[in-house]
């Protein structure tokens, strides 16, 4: 859609007169997954689609939210904006959001109206609901001239989607909606959040998603429980050496302590934590190089560690994944994001994108009977005022 009919819209909903417009994307992970929780290194990159936010402040008292993508409608007073309504409400999102502000006392003198339009699609595991989140911080942020930085509204973000959506989330997601930049990723360490921007300059390779249209419900506590076994793994290091987090260990020093790990589950978990870290570490080191191939290589690795030590893949991300690997051009394939369904990343020679696209889809289809979508990654801008 249209900046221009985004604008009828919310004139149909609201009635005549100006509006202000932001927008802010979804993302793609490259690499380094189930990290971010961990205090380890992320590589995602802003896409170009994500979430616009129309917004005009009003003199009545009361905060108006619709979207373009669901058919329920809110009309809450000011007073009413620091609880989170009943779970499955889409407005949560948003209210976590607003709520962050009044805890911080920056609170809303006036009420607005706000229309929502996105075009990250649904559970595909490219965050849509950490466009949608960062896309009423910047809004918000600006229209009652808080005066936050970009920072913090990436951080009231994460604790939105932990406090008012129930997902206990890193902040990688949040991170790369607000602070993308075009043709960069993000090289995030996720421990005191010190990051690099790392033009992606992929000469004659595409970044190509495949969606499995299968889609993750983080919420369902699969995730939640992946930070819980991590949390364990934690505790039965400590006793022999005091971390916070693995992020802290390197694979070396995990192999000497994961003795202390009896469960062998948790055990397995763990070991994805401090593989994966290094993994991206050697990425962002290969990538710098130009040395794309073991980008690719390291990209698969991540993949069959997900897959087989911290089992959040199933059937139809390892199916995409496998089907990309046959095709000659494919440089690397994995699941980017969450998992458990949502979609896979993988690097593509650009004269095979079309071949990948077919062949994914086909084979894809046949094992599945789902139709997956694919897109070519644009690498875009994080979170702003674009009207
Ligand atoms: C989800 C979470 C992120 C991150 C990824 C896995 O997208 O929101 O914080 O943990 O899963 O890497």
């Amino acid at each position: 859609m249209q900046v221009a009919e985004l604008k009828k819209e919310f004139e149909n909903y609201y009635g005549k007169g100006d509006c202000h417009i932001y927008f802010s994307p979804g993302r793609v992970n490259l690499i380094g997954e189930h990290t971010d929780y961990n205090g380890g290194f992320v590589f995602p990159c802003a896409l170009s689609f994500g979430t616009y936010c129309l917004i005009r402040k009003t003199n009545d008292s009361v905060i108006r939210l619709a979207s373009l993508n669901q058919a329920k409608k809110y009309t809450l007073k000011l007073g009413e904006l620091t609880q989170p309504l009943e779970k499955g409400n889409w407005a949560n999102y948003v209210l976590g959001v607003i709520a962050q502000f009044i805890k911080d006392d920056l609170i809303p003198d006036c009420g607005a109206d706000l229309l929502f339009w996105g075009n990250v699609p649904h559970g595909a595991g490219l965050s849509s609901s950490a466009s949608l989140e960062v896309v009423t911080g910047v809004a918000i942020n600006e229209e009652y001239n808080f005066k936050k930085d970009q920072l913090s509204i990436v951080k009231y973000s994460q604790t939105a989607e932990r406090e008012f959506a129930g997902v206990m989330c890193g902040i990688m997601d949040q991170f790369a909606s607000g602070m993308g930049k075009k043709d960069h990723a993000i090289y995030l360490n996720c421990d005191n959040l010190e990051y690099e921007l790392v033009p992606i300059k992929l000469d004659g390779v595409k970044i190509v998603i495949g969606n499995t249209n299968s889609p993750h419900s983080l919420d369902e506590g699969k995730y939640n429980e992946r930070v819980a076994e991590c949390r364990a793994a934690v505790e039965a290091i400590n006793p022999s050496k005091k971390i916070a987090n693995l992020g802290e260990l390197c694979p070396t020093e995990f192999n000497s302590l994961s003795g202390n790990i009896k469960d062998e589950l948790i055990r397995k978990r763990a070991r994805h934590v401090v593989t994966e870290i290094e993994r991206t570490q050697k990425a962002v080191i290969e990538l710098k190089k130009g040395n794309l191939s073991e980008f690719g290589q390291l990209m698969n690795g991540s993949h069959d560690s997900l897959r087989d030590d911290y089992e959040v893949t199933g059937n139809e991300l390892d199916c995409m994944v496998d089907a990309a690997r046959k095709i000659e051009g494919t440089i690397g394939a994995r699941m980017t994001g969450g998992g458990f369904g949502g979609s896979t990343v993988s690097l593509v020679k650009d004269e095979y994108v079309d071949e990948f696209i077919s062949k994914v889809g086909a084979e894809y289809l046949e094992k599945t009977g789902i139709v997956a979508d694919f897109y070519v990654a644009q690498i875009g801008d994080g979170g702003k005022r674009i009207e």
